[in-house]
């Protein structure tokens, strides 16, 4: 068989891309981390001084604009136009930036029709915010993840130190406060769970038992 849809969504931090990836890994499908393709188009447009409200010169950047994946460990490695940004994309101005350009119509747009070719490659397991209600509303499987603002503060906070990043957690509680809020509150596509979206809650969940959660509802779909 050509394998199935798996959208993945939920708020900032919820565990998404370590889940999605490890369930790729286990069925063989290809994965899809939407919240990069957002990045990338975020650190262009900061890199060459578009403003990251002007849909139409983000739309105009888009149109010579690659993005592409490749295999990697622990990470998929992302890049812009040939060069990795797998790092940089990750970086604070990125993240606390994101949200806006990831507000404009044009952006997402263009996004959308990328991912869905993506997807048309066969079985998918996409992260993201809209892909159970927008990119892929037909997906046979849609999970909605979710963990406490504590709980997503400190893990966030245990991967910075791996890198040798020290914010404060009230500083990412906050941070990853007003990014849901924004990405909730948009009138594009926002954050929300689709009506026929399982939600999970991995506040007292080993990455392990998500993953194994998430494995039996797909075998119950295939
Ligand atoms: O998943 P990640 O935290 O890397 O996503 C970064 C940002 O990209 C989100 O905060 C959101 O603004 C945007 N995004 C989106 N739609 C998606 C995936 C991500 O708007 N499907």
């Amino acid at each position: 068989s050509k394998g199935i849809q798996v959208a993945i969504d939920g708020p900032a931090s919820a565990g998404k891309s370590t889940v999605a990836k490890k369930i790729a890994n286990r069925f063989q499908y290809i994965y899809c981390d939407t919240g990069a393709m957002y990045r990338t188009v975020t650190l262009k447009a900061m890199q060459q001084g578009v403003a990251l409200d002007d849909p139409e010169a983000l739309a105009e950047m888009l149109k010579h604009t690659a993005i592409t994946f490749k295999p990697g460990d622990p990470e998929q490695l992302v890049f812009l136009d040939g060069n990795d940004v797998t790092a940089a994309i990750r970086q604070e101005d990125v993240t606390n930036n994101v949200s806006t350009t990831a507000a404009q119509g044009t952006v997402r747009a263009d996004l959308t029709n990328r991912q869905r070719e993506i997807a048309d490659a066969g079985g998918i397991v996409m992260d993201g915010r809209d892909i159970g209600t927008t990119v892929l509303p037909d997906a046979q499987v849609k999970i909605f993840l979710v963990a406490s603002v504590e709980e997503r503060a400190q893990r966030r906070f245990k991967d910075n130190a791996e890198k040798g990043i020290h914010t404060p957690i009230d500083v990412l509680r906050h941070e990853i406060e007003v990014r849901d809020h924004k990405d909730s509150t948009r009138a594009i596509s926002p954050l929300t769970q689709a009506a026929d979206a399982v939600k999970l809650d991995t506040t007292s969940l080993s990455i392990d038992d998500v993953v194994d959660k998430i494995s039996a509802i797909i075998d119950q779909n295939t």
